[in-house]
Order: C-alpha cells, then sequence, then structure tokens
C-alpha cells in the first residue's frame, strides 16, 4: 500500500520503475497547437447542439460541454472533497487500499494491472459505482472525508441526469429511437476519482499511458488543472481547461453500436511538476448481461461487427489496454 504515490511522490525522485520507453514518452510538453476539441452549448437550439455532438463525435470523439445544467456549487463542492480525500493521512487512505478487482469500492495505483505491467503510471485511483441503486452505492464509498457520501451522491444524481441528456441527443444525431440508449446499455455508472501527485520529471513519465475507454460515453471533470491530451491526425492535443465545463468522450462500445461513424479516441494524461491535479472520471456502461452490437438501423451497408456480451468485451479489453486496433479487431464480423 506504500505503493500510492500520494504517499511518497514528494520524498524521492522519479524511480526507475515509472520511467517510459523513449517512443512512448510525452514528448515536447510545451507543443503549442492551435487546435483543441469543441465546446457545445448545450442551451442552443437543439438541432445545433445534435449536429455538434455528432461532427464532434465523427471528428474528435471528445467535446466540451457548457451550460450542462449540473449546477457550479455542485461541481466545486465535489471537486473539493476529491481533493480533500487524497490529501488525507497516509493511513485513511491506506485502509481504503486494495489490489482486487472484485472489491467494489477501492482505491489503487497506476493500471489495472500494477503487479504485471512493465512501467507504473503517476497516478492514484478511487474508483466505486454510483447507479443503478445509488442507496446501495453509497454504503460502499468513503466514509472520509464525512462529506465525502452526501457531496458525490448529489453529483452523481447530477450526472446521471447529464449522461442521459447527452445519450438522448446522441441517438437523435444517429437517427435512433428516443430511449436507445435508455435502458441496459446506460445501466451502469462507475466514478474513477484520478489524483496525479506533482512530479519531478513530467518529460520521462505518464499519469496514465494511451487508451480507450470501454464503456458507451465518460464525462470528466477536469478541475482546473491541464493534462489530458487528446490523439487527433497524428497528434496530441492538450485539452485546455474551462471554467465550469465537462469533457465528453464516445467509448468503444459507442462506437460499435454507431457502426463506426462516432470514434473512440485514444488519450492519454501529463504530469506536471508544480501542482496536484485531481480529475473525475463517470464512466456510462452496460449492464453486465448486456449484448452490444452496432444498431440495425445503421448498419444497411454493411455491419462493421459482430454482437458480443458485454463481458466478453472487458475480457478482452483488460489484457490489451493500450492496443485499441487488437481490441477493435477482435469484435468485427471478418475477424
Ligand atoms: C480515464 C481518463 C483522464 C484524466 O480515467 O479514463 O482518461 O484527465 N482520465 O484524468
Ligand atoms: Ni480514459
Amino acid at each position: 500500500m506504500d505503493k500510492l504515490v500520494s504517499i511518497w511522490s514528494k520524498s524521492k525522485p522519479l524511480p526507475e520503475s515509472y520511467v517510459f520507453p523513449p517512443e512512448t514518452r510525452p514528448g515536447n510538453l510545451n507543443v503549442l497547437t492551435s487546435k483543441t476539441i469543441p465546446v457545445i452549448d448545450l442551451r442552443q437550439n437543439r438541432a445545433d447542439v445534435v449536429h455538434q455532438i455528432l461532427k464532434a463525435g465523427e471528428e474528435y470523439g471528445f467535446f466540451q460541454v457548457v451550460n450542462h445544467g449540473v449546477p457550479e456549487d455542485v461541481m466545486n463542492e465535489s471537486m473539493g472533497v476529491f481533493k480533500e480525500f487524497f490529501e488525507m493521512p497516509a493511513e485513511d487512505k491506506t485502509m481504503l487500499y486494495s489490489e482486487d478487482p472484485t472489491n467494489r469500492c477501492r482505491l489503487s495505483t497506476s493500471s489495472a494491472n500494477y503487479a504485471r505491467e512493465k512501467v507504473h503510471h503517476w497516478r492514484d485511483k478511487l474508483r466505486h459505482p454510483c447507479h443503478p441503486d445509488l442507496q446501495d452505492c453509497v454504503k460502499l464509498w468513503p466514509q472520509k472525508p464525512i462529506r465525502y457520501r452526501e457531496v458525490v451522491a448529489t453529483f452523481s444524481i447530477e450526472l446521471k441526469k447529464l449522461g442521459s441528456w447527452i445519450l438522448e441527443l446522441v441517438a437523435e444525431g444517429l437517427g435512433l429511437e428516443c430511449g436507445y440508449f435508455g435502458d441496459k446499455l446506460s445501466e451502469s455508472m462507475m466514478l474513477s476519482v484520478n489524483h496525479y501527485p506533482p512530479c519531478p520529471d513530467p518529460s520521462l513519465t505518464l499519469g496514465l499511458s494511451k487508451h480507450c475507454d470501454p464503456d458507451i460515453i465518460t464525462i470528466l471533470l477536469q478541475g482546473g488543472v491541464k493534462g489530458l491530451q487528446v490523439f487527433n491526425n497524428g497528434e496530441w492535443i492538450s485539452v485546455e481547461p474551462l471554467h465550469n465545463a465537462f469533457i465528453v468522450n464516445i467509448g468503444s462500445l459507442l462506437q460499435i453500436v454507431s457502426n463506426d461513424r462516432l470514434k473512440s479516441v485514444e488519450h492519454r494524461v501529463v504530469t506536471n511538476s508544480r501542482v496536484a491535479r485531481t480529475t473525475a472520471a463517470f464512466f456510462i456502461s452496460p449492464s453486465d448481461d448486456s449484448i452490444i452490437e452496432p444498431a440495425k438501423s445503421l448498419t444497411s451497408d454493411a455491419s462493421v461487427y459482430r454482437a458480443f456480451g458485454f463481458k466478453e468485451f472487458m475480457l478482452h479489453y483488460l489484457p490489451n489496454l493500450e492496443n485499441n486496433e487488437v481490441v477493435m479487431e477482435h469484435f468485427k464480423l471478418q475477424a
């Protein structure tokens, strides 16, 4: 449990086990590109919003949303307890540390494969479910900071609403029936609070290496510190923090349901030496027993993917975390 980066990061230089091979290091951290991901105002007229979401999903796989309906104080208080959680003394955090993936609320570090990975990632992560049954989930959550459960319960309700709204807009844009994502496909919601302490040498390591999210959509509260980068047309573009915005990205399962119209795009996290960065990722996923397949109305030309169970997807995703092509290829019809 002294594996948690937030516990030892201030007291030593970057350990060798956190040094990435040259080809996957962050490269020029100050790269200046004029490109950014689209920012979408959800309170414009509906047809414009739908059009912009679809276009962003096709071109970037990522966008930010503003005027999204989640009250500012809910965002601020949630970010407040997330930061407080990681600032707690080591003994409060080690109580929640677990390497057992079946443990539903746990604090861990690096990726899901700590024991097997070649290089460790510069991040700690608190992860727990938020839905389908919120009351049932809350009982699993940390009891410290004392306001954690109350604040995060409100946050979860708001994020569930926002997620349903965005998925309705996506369904409309794809020409699917209203409520297409409303049931099994978005039944499970998971919160992952990421913490990236200041790093002694950001040029050698990563907070998270490149990956796609294995879900329908992810809604991310980035806070005020940049670090997220999105792969686009051969370059990494940095997602600038935007006051009161959420970052939304298309998950690999939504790419499949859309029959490759929307893109699940690789992203990664770089570290910095000045300030800790805390983010909260809200993953919206199918229920365990769901069958995933391209929507019938989108396969008139040809279906790119076969039907498969969500569990099968996860079994194949986890060992291939950093190789999205291998993951997607496995579910293609001609594979
Ligand atoms: C993730 C993720 C980005 C961030 O948790 O899957 O991509 O900025 N997080 O923390
Ligand atoms: Ni991600």
